[in-house]
Parts: C-alpha cells; sequence; structure tokens
C-alpha cells in the first residue's frame, strides 16, 4: 500500500544551514513551513501527515478510543457480536478449504487489537492462526498488550507473498482511512487540489500518472466544482493483497458508495470528511492531527482492481444483509432461546439500515491459485 508511517514522504523541508530549526509542537506548524517551503503539495501527502505523522498524526502516536468515548463509532465499538460472525465464517473458510493445518485468519487495521480478541475468544479453543498486518510499532506493542501469544505480526503484506498457504484475510474500516488525492471538474476538464501554505485548496495538474490514468475513467458531464477522491493507495493494497500466498477469501467491510453513486450532485462536495467527538463535517483543512479524516470508499473500482488482479468476488452487499445472511444458522441454533438484550443491541446496530446495515458494506472476495 501507499502509506508509510515514518517520513517516506518526499523531502519537503530543507534544513537550515545556519540556524536550528525552531521546536515545532503542532502538525499545522510544520506543515505551514513545509508548505511555505515547497509549495502547494497534493491533498494526499497532507493527509497523510495529518492521518500518520509518527508524533502529530491522528493514527501515528498510538491507537486512539474508538467508540461512545472516541471520535466515532466502528461495527467493532459496538460490542463482540461483529467478531463472532467474522469467527463464524473464518471456521466456515477453514472447513471448506479442508481444516489445514496452517490456516490462518489475517487482519489488516487491528488498531487496538479489539476485533482481534473477540474473534479469537469467540473460537475458544479451535485451531486458526492469528496475523496481524501492522505497520506502526507503537500499534503492535499495544495490540500484543492485549492478545499475548496467540497473535503474531507482520510489518506489511508482501510479506505473505512466502505463506501461509491459506487463510481468511479481515479489514473493517481500512481503505476508508487511506490518504486520497482530490480533483474537481472546472467545467472543462478534471484538475487536481493542492494544499497551499493558508491551508487553501489551489487546483493545479496532476500530480502523478497514476492519478491521470483514474481520471480517465471519470465521467465529463457534471456541474462546475464536482470534487472527487482518488484513492490510488486501495488500489496498491488490493494489488499487494491479490499477491499474498494464501489461498481462502477477502472479507472487507467498510462505508462505501458505487461508482454511479459518487456523481450525484448531491455528493458535488465528495466524500471526504473529518469527524472529531462524533460531529462531521467538510473542515478538512482545519485542525490537522487532531481530528480523523476519512472517506467513502469506490466499491465498484475496489471490485474492478481486485478482479483484474485474479481475486472473484462471491458476495457484495450491504451490511444488514449478508451480516443477516451469515447469522442465520447461528440465530436459527438460538431458536427457542431467544437473544439476550445485549447482542440483540448490538445486532440491530450491526444490521438495521437506520444504524450500519446501509451505510456500511461488506465485499467478499474469493482468493484462489491457479
Ligand atoms: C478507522 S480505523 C478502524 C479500526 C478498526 N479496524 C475498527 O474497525 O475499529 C482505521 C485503522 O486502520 C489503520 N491503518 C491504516 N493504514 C494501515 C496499514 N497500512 N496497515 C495496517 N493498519 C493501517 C489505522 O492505524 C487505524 O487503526
Amino acid at each position: 500500500m501507499g502509506k508509510n508511517w515514518a517520513g517516506k514522504l518526499p523531502a519537503l523541508h530543507k534544513p537550515r544551514q545556519f540556524f536550528p530549526a525552531p521546536r515545532m509542537s503542532s502538525l499545522p506548524e510544520i506543515l505551514h513551513e513545509q508548505l511555505l517551503t515547497a509549495g502547494p503539495q497534493p491533498f494526499a501527502q497532507v493527509m497523510e501527515q495529518a492521518l500518520y505523522h509518527p508524533e502529530h498524526g491522528y493514527y501515528g502516536p498510538g491507537p486512539r478510543r474508538i467508540g461512545r468515548q472516541g471520535d466515532f463509532f466502528t461495527s467493532v465499538s459496538v460490542g463482540p457480536l461483529f467478531g463472532r460472525l467474522l469467527a463464524m465464517q473464518a471456521v466456515q473458510e477453514w472447513q471448506a478449504l479442508g481444516e489445514p493445518g496452517d490456516f490462518t485468519i489475517i487482519e489488516q487495521g487491528a488498531h487496538d487489537g479489539q476485533l482481534a480478541e473477540d474473534v479469537l475468544s469467540a473460537l475458544g479453543d479451535r485451531p486458526p492462526r492469528y496475523l496481524i498486518v501492522e505497520p506502526n510499532p507503537r500499534y503492535r506493542e499495544a495490540q500484543a498488550q492485549r492478545l499475548g501469544a496467540r497473535v503474531q505480526w507482520v510489518g506489511s503484506l508482501t510479506e505473505l507473498q512466502t505463506g501461509p498457504q491459506h487463510g481468511f484475510f479481515l479489514c473493517n474500516e481500512l481503505p476508508d482511512a487511506f490518504p486520497v488525492h482530490l480533483v474537481r471538474w472546472d467545467g472543462g476538464r478534471w484538475r487536481e487540489l493542492y494544499v497551499d501554505a493558508a491551508f487553501q485548496f489551489v487546483e493545479g495538474d496532476f500530480s502523478s500518472p497514476e492519478v491521470a490514468v483514474e481520471v480517465e475513467k471519470l465521467p465529463t458531464d457534471l456541474q462546475t466544482g464536482h470534487t472527487l477522491e482518488i484513492n490510488l493507495a486501495m488500489l496498491v493494497w488490493i494489488r499487494e493483497l491479490a499477491q499474498a500466498a494464501f489461498r481462502g477469501a477477502i472479507f472487507i467491510a467498510d462505508y462505501g458508495l458505487d461508482a454511479e453513486e459518487f456523481f450525484a450532485d448531491t455528493r458535488a462536495s465528495g466524500t471526504i470528511r473529518r469527524y472529531r467527538q462524533h460531529q462531521m463535517d467538510g473542515k478538512v483543512l482545519e485542525d490537522l492531527g487532531d481530528c480523523d479524516l476519512t472517506t467513502h470508499i469506490d466499491f465498484t473500482r475496489l471490485i474492478e482492481e481486485a478482479c483484474r488482479q485474479g481475486l472473484k468476488q462471491r458476495e457484495y452487499d450491504l451490511q444488514g444483509r449478508l451480516l443477516g445472511r451469515l447469522a442465520l444458522p447461528w440465530l436459527k441454533s438460538l431458536e427457542g432461546q431467544g437473544l439476550d438484550a445485549a447482542t440483540m443491541r448490538q445486532f440491530q446496530s450491526l444490521t438495521h439500515p437506520a444504524f450500519l446495515g446501509r451505510s456500511f458494506r461488506c465485499l467478499v472476495l474469493d482468493k484462489s491459485r491457479e
């Protein structure tokens, strides 16, 4: 994936030769200095630092709280049911592959390890190994404290190219946290959005041939000013995932849209949003580093790229419907006993259209190796 944690960004800030650089205490100050020196930069570079600067990024220093006391909810923060349903799916995958001994559940975007803990406790003594893809050592430390010896780690997907040979990959809200490029339709052509030292957007040429290639796929009959995100990191990510050695399945849950939905006039300002204390707005260049920045992912483009890389679409649906189907055998097995109130509440939150059931979508891909 195109994400890095520790300064792989181009050196925007030239070290001063005669005076020590002033000690800067906030990300806006650091970015301001960089943007003054280097000139306007693509939004993706600013977003990368806002989220992943090791000291000042929203996700850099270590896992923040998610849930009621954090800035946003996720299906994981709703309670352990999401993990329990995914554990059921993992067992089905393991059985479908003939119960191979090296079958491994692989999670990326594991944050504080809550989902891993939920999946593992639902599995009990059953065998699958659990592997977390985690590039940030501070997150790895937090996950290790919570999960102990049953889990192993790799730093990137490229480390999975030699094994394990069988697996079930899962992620919740991962590609929505990748830095995106922004492009705007000016009435006659698409232009990329850069950020200047005053933290204003300015238009410019495409920052890379990869952005230009993606823009070629966009329509040109939109209203002037229509803004869209280009998630190049998501494309790199799915290519790397397709190259991993394991045979099995991939489960991706995230909020997202189909390509056509992005072009509606009602979405003319794009889907990029910032979140703080459960408030959401479009002021994405304010309080950089202190707020989560996130986008809806383009499932059409993700599925297209996945299939191009040899993965096969098995299921793609609203989270409510897909989890409902997944839960059916378990719900039937409980007939007559009923669900306890807490589990019922979690099931409703995960599946009801008014909560997470409609805004989230789930994609299951088959991963075979010929
Ligand atoms: C929106 S949070 C979701 C956390 C968790 N999956 C949940 O559902 O509660 C996104 C997470 O993805 C992580 N992340 C972003 N890029 C990553 C990468 N390349 N590898 C692993 N984790 C990554 C961030 O650190 C953050 O913990």
